[in-house]
């Protein structure tokens, strides 16, 4: 039998996967899902969102996270992240800096299409951050 935590991963993979198939991956075909599990239990999810003016693309962890913001949400512990790649796809550095920022010490679980799966924490992700405590 599952455990309960293993539930609620399963459950977050399964949303950022079903986001995935969103993805506007126009230029690199790097599709990639997001979801944002909030404290009141909400489910936000996101992808990446290409431009042709490609540093205007935005990640799938930060429309997800925005998206929740957006909606008057506070307070994530965890995010999940899903890409079709082998190598699991952990967040880019400009994520890490919006997730720690906003979600804290979260949990971020990494999947694949194949059901590979890691779980990470942010301060193991994200050391000595910038954040509020340094201004
Ligand atoms: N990307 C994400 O959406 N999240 C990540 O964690 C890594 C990278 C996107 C940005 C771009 O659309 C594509 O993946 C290739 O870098």
């Amino acid at each position: 039998m599952k455990s309960p935590a293993n539930i609620n991963h399963d459950a977050l993979l399964a949303a950022a996967r079903a986001a995935r198939e969103n993805a506007v991956a126009t230029f690199s075909e790097f599709r990639v899902g997001a979801a944002l599990r909030a404290q009141s239990g909400k489910i936000y999810t996101g992808c990446n969102i290409e431009n042709a003016s490609y540093g205007l693309t935005i990640c799938a962890e930060r429309v997800a996270i925005f998206k929740a913001l957006s909606e008057g949400e506070c307070g994530f512990d965890a995010i999940a992240v899903v890409t079709d790649a082998d190598k699991l796809t952990p967040p880019c550095g400009a994520c890490r800096q919006i997730i720690w920022e906003f979600c804290g010490d979260a949990e971020v679980i990494l999947g694949n299409l194949k059901g590979k799966m890691e779980v990470h924490y942010m301060a193991a992700l994200f050391p000595q951050p910038f954040d509020v405590s340094n201004l």
